[in-house]
């Protein structure tokens, strides 16, 4: 078939837009910046990789350039392989000051071959307490994995692969407040916490095998970046986006077989009655 020069140009343009918009969406150093960590955080591979690592003397940490307010945001995460335990690497979005908003992954790591917790957490106006923890279905030292966050103005969904692991509704109709006026960002960092992560701080962290290392690539955010100001999206199907009937089987099956700790459960935790968006956000 024959083409003419002018339709092969107007064929390639979607092409190289796509595939600009690929790199552009991967390269950490246009999107991040290392912020902590004296050379244990690197950005590697022309940007399609970053590094962090945890020595005895530090641990490490980066964060977005720039702020979002509401997005669609995926990364994926290789975590600390084998004797990882007392070691956290967290990921999250969060805003600054005293009521802040904050929406959390932490990994926490484990002794070889015993499973790493996922902690997830939701913050709104400077109020945590909503922690649900999970085991993952794979082991997600052995290669890379995606950790999703969607936040839009209904809903703010956790998923892991495509399999939503967690949903936390607006609640703002039965008093709570939700997050959507403070713009975050995002951020991560590895840590030693073996006072309180593995087992409740029993399990020590090892230093005769440092440094520990996490790694990401893959960044990308469809999403709204706030800048002095007003916000532009560069993408908004996410917007009003919510689980079909697939994800909420999918979100049923993690939370049968892979929760194991939901806060809307801990009825000693809560012997006045649990905060009210739990009624919202049933889980089976
Ligand atoms: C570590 O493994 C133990 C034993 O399987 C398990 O009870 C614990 O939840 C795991 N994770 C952490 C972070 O302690």
């Amino acid at each position: 078939m024959m083409v003419s020069s002018s339709s092969l140009v107007a064929l390639l343009i979607p092409v190289l837009i796509i595939s600009f918009m690929q790199t552009s969406a991967a390269n950490f150093y246009q999107d991040f910046d290392v912020t902590w960590g004296d050379g244990r955080a690197k950005i590697l591979n022309n940007g399609e990789l970053l590094t962090l690592s945890l020595d005895k003397i530090s641990g490490s940490g980066f964060q977005s350039k720039n702020e979002y307010l509401f997005g669609k945001i995926d990364m994926q995460l290789k975590l600390v392989p084998g004797n990882s335990a007392g070691t956290v690497t967290a990921y999250y979005l969060s805003s600054q000051g005293p009521t802040h908003d904050e929406i959390d992954f932490e990994f926490l790591g484990n002794l070889s071959g015993d499973p790493y917790i996922l902690h997830t957490n939701v913050f709104s106006q400077g109020k945590g307490n909503r922690e649900q923890q999970f085991y993952l279905w794979f082991d997600p030292t052995a290669d890379f994995h995606t950790y999703s966050i969607l936040w839009n103005p209904q809903r703010i969904i956790f998923s892991v692969d495509d399999t939503p692991i967690r949903e936390f509704k607006n609640s703002e109709s039965v008093g709570v407040s939700y997050p959507k006026n403070q713009a975050m960002r995002i951020y991560s960092s590895l840590w030693n916490a073996d006072d309180w992560a593995t087992r409740g701080g029993l399990v020590k962290t090892d230093w005769s095998h440092v440094p520990f290392t996490a790694s990401y690539r893959n960044f990308n955010a469809q999403a709204c970046v706030w800048s002095s100001g007003s916000s532009s999206c560069n993408s908004n199907s996410w917007l009003n986006e919510e689980m079909d009937v697939t994800s909420q089987e999918r979100l049923k099956w993690v939370h049968k077989n892979y929760m194991i700790y939901n806060y809307c459960a801990d009825s000693k935790r809560f012997p006045q009655g649990y905060p009210p968006e739990c009624a919202l956000n049933t889980t089976s």
